[in-house]
């Protein structure tokens, strides 16, 4: 099985940005978190990460035909990207929405979002676990070991 995690705008600032709210673990050390997850449970993993939003739905785009799972931290663009949504749902991969942070509880800007009626869950306010959490339930309907 091959998924593919894909962060939004300023995710590469983790560990820089606001660290009250989404701590101090960087890009780096997520992506390396998420890739030895993955290789204890036999699974293939891409990571990709932009600032733009075209950027994003291009490679929603090439995912078609050859990942079977997306994780996605549409980060700033959750809120505000049909874009996004409509990309997911052309290639029909499944798709998890993560949160680092509990977004429901946050800004009212922050309670609305497009893409997740694109996605199977969402999974929001477990830090960078949620991205964890969100492979183990691609891998659990993917049927992987
Ligand atoms: C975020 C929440 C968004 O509202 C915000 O714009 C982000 C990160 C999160 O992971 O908690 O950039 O998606």
């Amino acid at each position: 099985m091959k998924i593919l995690v894909l962060n939004g705008p300023n995710i590469n600032m983790l560990g820089i940005r606001e660290p009250d709210i989404y701590g101090r673990e960087t890009y780096d050390g997520l992506v390396e978190k998420i890739k030895s997850h993955c290789k204890a449970k036999g699974l293939d993993v891409e990571f990709y990460q932009s600032n733009h939003e075209g950027s994003l739905v291009d490679k929603i785009q090439a995912a078609y035909g050859s990942f079977d799972g997306i994780v996605i931290n549409p980060a700033a663009y959750t809120h505000t990207s049909v874009a996004l949504l409509d990309a997911l749902k052309a290639v029909s991969i499944p798709a998890v929405e993560v949160h680092i942070s509990e977004v429901d509880r946050r800004e009212d800007f922050r309670q609305v979002s497009y893409v997740r009626a694109a996605c199977i869950a969402t999974i929001s306010g477990h830090g960078t676990d949620g991205y964890l959490e969100a492979i183990d339930l691609l891998a659990e309907r993917g049927g992987a070991k």
